[in-house]
């Protein structure tokens, strides 16, 4: 309620990755606020992107499960919805308008649903969904995206990988997300003095920009099993070997942590062999998307998994990886948990509020030992439920969570 807001303003207190990435960061941060009202709760805001496809349906359910949570933690929250990718070309003809940005930037946390479908697939390049993401990921400047991959005791058998090689399997994947091929220069398609028609794109790190994700990266693993492996094509690619040399560096810094490189044909292939060698994986913009992909696919279903994008100063990113599945949208079929859980990073690694995180992650297993399961996580034995029973029983769970504590 506006009008029970007090001024008085405390700063948000930074995660302890955010703090590391601060630490290190030449530029000064700016510190994000959030109100405090009459009766002592905190409040933040957050613009929410549902986009397309089975983004709404997904959206919808993971806003339920924030407020639950952060009403249990004292938290309260005001939700701002705008318009991205092809909702956002259908209503105003650019899949990011500059309203968007704006009140994303003017947010302390942004929640992603997916972008994409067959209606735009045949757009021009500046007119596609993809490109509006790849667009708010610029605008926000959230170089650091961390793709957890976990196997849930619970859905060991929804892998298609042997028991015995998924059981166990937790890993993070640390996507370096605003640089390298995706957004590198030159570019284009022109014609060549032969008249044939030539695509081009260039794979291009500064030192500063490899030295901050590294950076990110060993302060991730330093807080999991200490290990990282810093995975690039330094046997063919110059910005790999530059990669290389600077991760190689900076290791220095980080006796505590054991560092190693893997070529990515080779991590690709030791991704399936043996997935539980790995720990923190550390890479480029576009292996970080194919890796981060396969990963995904150890732990069963791609629609299990979240994903946090963070820069050094404003608000983060926080996605489910999975797209828009326009095969399933409006059908009440998708799986809601890796939003859900998405909210829960949002929590953890974008506000600091982690006994909230963790009121939504204990949930979402509740409902998971419950035997609750979408589609893609179904087995014999377990209840095939939808979207939104799926979202009720998550919400039940963080219910239950007040009368175990009282
Ligand atoms: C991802 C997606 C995006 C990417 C697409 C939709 C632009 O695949 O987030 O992994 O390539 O980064
Ligand atoms: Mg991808």
């Amino acid at each position: 309620m506006a009008a029970a807001l007090q001024t008085n303003i405390r700063p948000v207190k930074f995660p302890a990755t955010f703090r590391a990435l601060t630490k290190q960061s030449p530029a000064p941060f700016r510190v994000r606020c959030c109100a405090v009202n009459s009766a002592g709760k905190k409040r933040y805001n957050i613009t929410l992107l549902p986009g397309d496809g089975i983004g709404p349906e997904v959206i919808s359910i993971a806003k339920k499960v924030l407020q639950q949570a952060g009403s249990l933690e004292g938290v309260e929250f005001s939700f701002r919805e705008m318009p991205v990718g092809g909702a956002a070309l259908d209503l105003v003809g650019v899949p990011l308008p500059e309203e968007t940005i704006s009140a994303a930037k003017d947010s302390d946390a942004v929640l992603l649903g997916a972008i994409g479908g067959y209606k735009w697939d045949k757009n021009e390049k500046h007119l596609k969904p993809e490109t509006g993401l790849l667009q708010l990921r610029a605008a926000l400047k959230v170089f650091a995206n961390l793709r957890p991959a976990t196997v849930l005791p619970q859905l060991v058998d929804a892998s298609t990988l042997k028991r015995e090689v998924a059981e166990g399997v937790d890993l993070m994947v640390v996507r370096e997300l605003t640089g390298g091929i995706y957004f590198g220069v030159p570019r284009g398609i022109k014609t060549n003095e032969n008249g044939e028609e030539v695509g081009f794109n260039t794979e291009v790190y500064a030192a500063h920009e490899i030295d901050r994700i590294a950076r990110v990266a060993f302060e991730t693993a330093r807080k999991r099993r200490g290990k990282l492996c810093s995975v690039d094509k330094a046997n063919v690619l110059e910005a790999s070997i530059l990669w290389r040399r600077r991760v190689t560096a900076l290791a220095a810094e980080y006796p505590d942590v054991e560092l190693s490189h893997m070529y990515v044909d080779n991590a690709a292939m030791q991704l399936v062999r043996d997935p539980k060698q790995f720990d923190t994986i550390v890479t480029n913009n576009i292996f970080g998307d194919i890796l981060s992909d396969e990963a995904s696919m150890i732990t069963g279903s791609i629609g299990m998994l979240p994903s946090a994008s963070l820069s050094d100063s404003g608000p983060g990113l926080f996605e489910p990886i999975h797209g828009s599945a326009p095969d399933i949208a409006g059908q009440d079929k998708a799986n809601p948990l890796a939003t859900i859980l998405s909210a829960a990073m949002l929590l953890k690694y974008g506000l600091g509020e982690e006994k909230a995180a963790k009121r939504i992650e204990d949930a979402v297993l509740g409902a998971l030992n419950k035997g609750f399961r979408t589609g893609d996580i179904y087995s014999n034995g377990t209840k095939l439920v939808g979207c939104k029973e799926m979202g009720e029983e998550v919400l039940k769970s963080v219910d239950s969570q007040v009368h175990a504590s009282v």
